[in-house]
């Protein structure tokens, strides 16, 4: 099995993909941070599919941490990260230098207003900045003509999609299906850090969200469907909800009840760990 060849210079970069696009080849990134778990993987395959060649980039992106302690302890795991996607025939790894990515004098922010308020928005200051620099970045790097996201990260699926048809980049921004464990937990690289007594508390996050789910699908009101989800979540054993709201699932507007379609989405602080979730809610009646 060939390992695929990492590169870590962006003229090495730029070097396949023009060979690739010489031979009338498509290209697909997808945009990752390390740490790759099952969720990664799913949006490798959907890549692969997708197009003639593959691109995983896996770089650890200061600009959207708004937390130093949170950078500082984000998994960095580049040899089993590796290891991983060895038998994926992906063409390329590209694994850029901080100083690559951000020389000295970097002055540009990419900045995307509308759907990047509210929800994680308003409690990250910053970070849609920085992953809307760094995606903006990506996708003038590789080029690619296809990029893959997670819906684990909706908003962030939201604020991409907006950003490549505002500036006019010629990418299509598909969006995959959560990667969830058995018992429903969403798969995040933020789990690594989770306690094997706070890994067994996780769960109820998702089990909660499907509670409101299964409320309003039976006619239900929506604000005591959310109060009894918090409250459950908290007693389970999590520290806080920070945020637990229907909203349209088109571009993000607050929503009172589900008539149209929606997204339930949530974030919590398990011990340090801070974990998001999000779940299509259908329109009333559908
Ligand atoms: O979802 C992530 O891992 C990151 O936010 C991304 C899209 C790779 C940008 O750094």
């Amino acid at each position: 099995m060939n390992a695929a060849p990492i590169l870590r210079g962006l003229a090495a970069l730029r070097a396949a993909v023009a060979g690739w696009r010489r031979a009338g080849e498509t290209v697909a990134v997808v945009p990752t941070m390390g740490a790759l778990h099952e969720g990664h993987l799913s949006l490798v395959r959907a890549a692969r599919q997708g197009a003639d060649r593959v691109v995983v980039t896996i770089f650890v992106n200061p600009r959207q941490f708004n937390n130093p302690e949170d950078l500082a302890n984000y998994p960095r795991t580049e040899g089993r990260d590796a290891e991983l996607l060895a038998p994926l025939a992906v063409d390329a790894v590209f694994v850029p230098d901080v100083e690559d990515v951000y020389p000295q004098g970097f002055s540009t922010t990419v900045s995307v207003e509308g759907v990047s308020a509210g929800l994680c928005g308003a409690h990250r200051p910053g970070h849609f900045d920085g992953v809307a620099t760094v995606v903006a970045k990506l996708f003038l790097m590789t080029g690619a003509d296809r990029a893959y996201f997670g819906e684990k990260d909706y908003q962030q699926l939201l604020v991409v999609r907006r950003l490549a048809r505002d500036l006019n980049i010629p990418i299509a921004v598909i969006g995959c299906p959560t990667v969830r464990e058995g018992d429903g937990l969403a798969l995040s690289s933020r789990n690594m850090r989770l306690s094997a007594a706070e890994r067994a508390i996780a769960p109820a996050l998702p089990q909660a969200m499907g509670r409101v789910a299964a409320a309003l699908a039976a006619g239900g009101a929506l604000a005591p469907a959310l109060e009894a989800a918090r409250a459950e979540v908290v007693a389970a054993g999590y520290a806080s909800v920070e945020y637990l709201e229907l909203r349209a699932a088109d571009d993000l507007r607050p929503l009172t009840a589900p008539g149209v379609p929606a997204r339930l989405l949530a974030a919590a602080w398990l011990g340090p760990v801070r974990l998001i979730d999000n779940i299509a809610i259908p329109p009333r009646g559908a």
